[in-house]
């Protein structure tokens, strides 16, 4: 697999080619997701609930999401590598929204950046300062006191309508791609067709251009209830515990360390 890019993620829209995406939050995994030939990795302000245990996104901070990117980075050689603006880091001020994007690049080693909802001004601006920049619309997570929790979005025909305006003004604003999530299946087909720049689907159906997963719902590494739509691609949270129940029965017996496993 080449190295991916914003062009390259383009040209696998117009090919027809579907995009395979990840979230990853440390070196190891993005290692293994890298190596495994995942187009795209995230480090998602899903990093507050999956890796931090916050209750939402809303308390993630940029040097949180700065130094996760950092160890994403160093794991990567293919994949494209795209950070989350958190919370309050686009929304104030297009040129704080610059400045913070800058960061993540410059000193997170980030080659894109990814901001929620119609945020035009910011898009363009980053844009304009060379950093590439997918959006995000639907169900933003960062909107749940306004949305009334993790509900799917654009079910009404006139929100469904400034779904694809907004898709469009992203467009138009400069974005390279752009993430649908919690939204009806047909809507996010809608918005596909709409636009010519590739959109990423999360629990939005499969008429997307790619899909993206958390990469802990896909594993089954949280026991809290996990979104319907993530599929169980392997039980790692089951190996997992099988796994620390014998290392921790073969300390216990005296079984582990033996000679072949010592220094
Ligand atoms: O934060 C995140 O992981 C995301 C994905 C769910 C798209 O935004």
């Amino acid at each position: 697999m080449e190295k991916q890019s914003v062009q390259t993620f383009i040209a696998a829209k117009q090919r027809g080619e579907k995009l395979a995406l990840l979230t990853a939050y440390d070196y190891a995994t993005a290692k293994i997701f890298d190596e495994s030939g995942i187009d795209g990795i995230l480090v998602g302000d899903s990093l507050g609930m999956v890796v931090l245990g916050y209750e939402n996104t809303l308390r993630v901070t940029l040097a949180e999401v700065l130094h996760h990117t950092k160890a994403v980075s160093r794991g990567l050689k293919k994949a494209l590598l795209i950070a989350d603006m958190p919370f309050m880091s686009y929304q104030t001020a297009v040129c704080d929204a610059v400045k913070n994007a800058g960061r993540l690049v410059q000193e997170g080693g980030a080659e894109s950046v990814k901001l929620e909802r119609a945020y035009v001004e910011p898009i363009r601006a980053i844009a304009k300062a060379q950093i590439p920049v997918m959006g995000h619309l639907g169900l933003t997570p960062q909107s749940i006191h306004i949305l009334g929790g993790y509900k799917v979005q654009g079910k009404k025909p006139a929100e469904a309508q400034q779904l694809i305006d907004d898709a469009k003004r992203l467009e138009d604003a400069g974005a390279f791609s752009i993430v649908l999530e919690g939204i009806p299946a047909a809507l996010a087909a809608a918005v596909t067709e709409s636009v010519s720049i590739p959109t990423i689907g999360i629990g939005a159906g499969p008429n997307c251009d790619g899909q993206i997963l958390v990469y802990q719902d896909m594993f089954n590494m949280l026991s809290d209830p996990k979104p319907k739509f993530a599929k169980t691609f392997a039980d790692v949270g089951q190996l997992m515990r099988k796994g620390v129940q014998k290392y921790r029965e073969s300390v216990k017996s005296g079984e582990f360390p033996d000679d072949a496993h010592s220094y």
